[in-house]
């Protein structure tokens, strides 16, 4: 028997057409859709965890999140606010004349090209909107699988609508490949791992009504459903904590999405251009993260460096730079001589903008460079100025 088609027949008229044109599958950009093998555990159905579980005992945490780029990383089109940003929207040549536009229509939103007569329907968009949002257009090929185009054009956080990072110039490109990028079965599989509660799978075809869209509690913190239900029963606390982890184990745990470096393969330079975009690489790759094991903080304590020194996962990351420089300061503290201070800056100055500086990615992004070292000579000139720039700045990162 064939398999169930869980996507309605309007939409399959719509997106029919896809299966028969040819494609030609361009060269795949930059390492951030090499093919990582699925986590075993993100594919696990059952044991999602979302807030709903949880609010009844931990109402701040899950308010906090809610709201947070984690909770909010993936949409369906048809939930309420979603595409609105691109209704009614074109996207258009050097000339000025649109080559794609965008409209709702019945809560779908619906994709046209000026050269093709056909629209297409795009169900799911990826990204909470405080960087960027890229639309996906998901459809069943001829093995039955479900694949995917990471759609050319992404709306950013400006804004503004622009191309998709590593995507320039694709929307003047000839035929299908005008849409965007081709997206295998595994990535396609892949992406909604990394931006989901869960992604059930059934005789390769994704079963999108089950997707529980964004990073939900239960990614995080495994076996929390198991840990909501022992609560309940007044049974005593049992719940794997971070704290409990190396520091390494808890930043691979983040980088199960956001990448590991032994993922990358080969010997990592500073100047790697994708190093900025993976967090995870960039800081275990620091002196900072690889000696902390030898240094005290001023209070007499064993000092512990990881992603969460800085950054609050239930949140949106910290824009202040006074909040991260604090994290430096309890270990370069120079009033305990505990280890070297800045030869080059005072210490009440932003030590991000030259050592965690960000990093352009595109016309409309910028990453943090998270590999904390010694910046280039040639570069200090200018990142002293625009340290000193900012004293009368608001103190937010750049
Ligand atoms: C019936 C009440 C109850 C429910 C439901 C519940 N928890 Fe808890 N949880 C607790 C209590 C009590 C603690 C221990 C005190 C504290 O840290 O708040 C705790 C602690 C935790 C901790 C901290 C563990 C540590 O040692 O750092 C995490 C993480 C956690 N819960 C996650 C969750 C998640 C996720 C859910 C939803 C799937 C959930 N809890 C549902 C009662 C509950
Ligand atoms: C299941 C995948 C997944 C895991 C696990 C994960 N993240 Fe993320 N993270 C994401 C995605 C996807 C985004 C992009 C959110 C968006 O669309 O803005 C993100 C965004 C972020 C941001 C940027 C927030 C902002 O305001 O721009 C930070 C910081 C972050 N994650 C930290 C962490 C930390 C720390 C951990 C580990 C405790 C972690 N993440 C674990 C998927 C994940
Ligand atoms: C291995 C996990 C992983 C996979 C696979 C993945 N993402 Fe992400 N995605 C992330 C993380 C982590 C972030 C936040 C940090 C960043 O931007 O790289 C993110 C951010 C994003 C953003 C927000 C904009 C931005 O650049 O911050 C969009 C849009 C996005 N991803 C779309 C996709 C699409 C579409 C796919 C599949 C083609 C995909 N992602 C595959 C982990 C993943
Ligand atoms: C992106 C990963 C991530 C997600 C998603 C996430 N958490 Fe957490 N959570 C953590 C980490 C890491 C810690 C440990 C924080 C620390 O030690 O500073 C934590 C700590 C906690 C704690 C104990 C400390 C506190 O802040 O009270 C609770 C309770 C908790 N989480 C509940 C939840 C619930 C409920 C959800 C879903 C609504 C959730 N978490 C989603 C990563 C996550
Ligand atoms: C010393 C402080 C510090 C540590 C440790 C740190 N970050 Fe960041 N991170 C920052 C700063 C500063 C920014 C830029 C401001 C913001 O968006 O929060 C940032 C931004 C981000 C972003 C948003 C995208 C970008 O590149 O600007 C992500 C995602 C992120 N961090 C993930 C992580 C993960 C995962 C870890 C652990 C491997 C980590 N960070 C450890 C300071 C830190
Ligand atoms: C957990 C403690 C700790 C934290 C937090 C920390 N560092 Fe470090 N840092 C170290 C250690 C340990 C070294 C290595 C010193 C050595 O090799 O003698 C180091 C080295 C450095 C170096 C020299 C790197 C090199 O390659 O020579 C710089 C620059 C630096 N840190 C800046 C910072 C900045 C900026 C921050 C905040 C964003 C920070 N550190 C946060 C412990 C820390
Ligand atoms: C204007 C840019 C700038 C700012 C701001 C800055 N630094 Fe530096 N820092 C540098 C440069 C450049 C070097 C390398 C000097 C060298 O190689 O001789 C350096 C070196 C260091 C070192 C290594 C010192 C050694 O001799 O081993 C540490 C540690 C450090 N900085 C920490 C910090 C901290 C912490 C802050 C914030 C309080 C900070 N820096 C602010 C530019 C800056």
């Amino acid at each position: 028997m064939k398999q169930r088609v869980t996507i309605p027949i309007a939409l399959m008229a719509l997106l029919g057409g896809l299966t028969l044109l040819p494609f030609t599958q361009r060269e795949e950009p930059a390492l951030r859709h090499q093919l990582i093998p699925p986590r075993e555990f993100l594919l696990v159905p059952t044991l999602v965890a979302t807030g709903d579980d949880c609010l009844e005992c931990h109402q701040n945490v899950c308010e906090q999140h809610s709201v947070s780029p984690h909770a909010n990383t993936l949409k369906r089109t048809s939930s309420p606010g979603a595409a609105e940003f691109f209704d009614g929207q074109n996207w258009n040549d050097s000339a000025g004349q649109p080559i794609l536009s965008w409209s709702l229509q019945e809560g779908i939103l619906q994709l046209s090209h000026r050269e093709h007569e056909r629209r297409w329907a795009i169900e799911w968009i990826f990204g909470s909107g405080r960087h960027a949002q890229t639309p996906l257009i998901t459809w069943t090929n001829q093995d039955g699988q479900s694949v995917s185009i990471e759609h050319c054009a992404s709306a950013y956080g400006q804004g503004v609508i622009g191309a998709t990072l590593e995507m320039e110039g694709l929307a003047d490109a000839d035929g299908m490949a005008a849409l965007g990028g081709f997206r295998s079965h595994e990535q396609t599989v892949n992406c909604f791992g990394c931006h989901s509660g869960s992604v059930p799978v059934q005789n390769g075809q994704i079963q999108f009504d089950q997707v529980v869209p964004g990073v939900q509690c239960s990614r995080c913190h495994q076996d929390a459903q198991q840990h909501a239900q022992r609560m309940r029963d007044g049974l005593p606390l049992q719940i794997p904590a971070f704290r409990s982890l190396t520091p390494e184990e808890s930043i691979n745990r983040c980088g199960e999405c956001h990448r590991r470096s032994d993922e990358l393969g080969g010997q990592l330079r500073p100047d790697d251009p994708i190093l900025p975009r993976f967090a995870p690489v960039g800081l275990s790759q620091s002196a900072c993260f690889q000696k902390q094991a030898s240094v005290r903080t001023s209070d007499g304590h064993a000092a512990r460096f990881d992603c969460l020194s800085c950054h609050d996962p239930h949140a949106a990351g910290i824009t202040d730079w006074q909040h991260h420089v604090r994290v430096c300061l309890d270990c370069h503290d120079p009033q305990e001589a505990n280890l070297h201070s800045c030869s080059v800056a005072a210490q009440d100055t932003n030590c991000i903008a030259c050592h965690m500086p960000a990093v352009p990615a595109g016309e409309h992004l910028k990453f943090t460079d998270h590999w904390i070292r010694r910046p280039d000579q040639d570069s200090v000139a200018e990142l002293l100025k625009s340290v000193l720039s900012q004293s009368e700045q608001p103190a937010t990162i750049p």
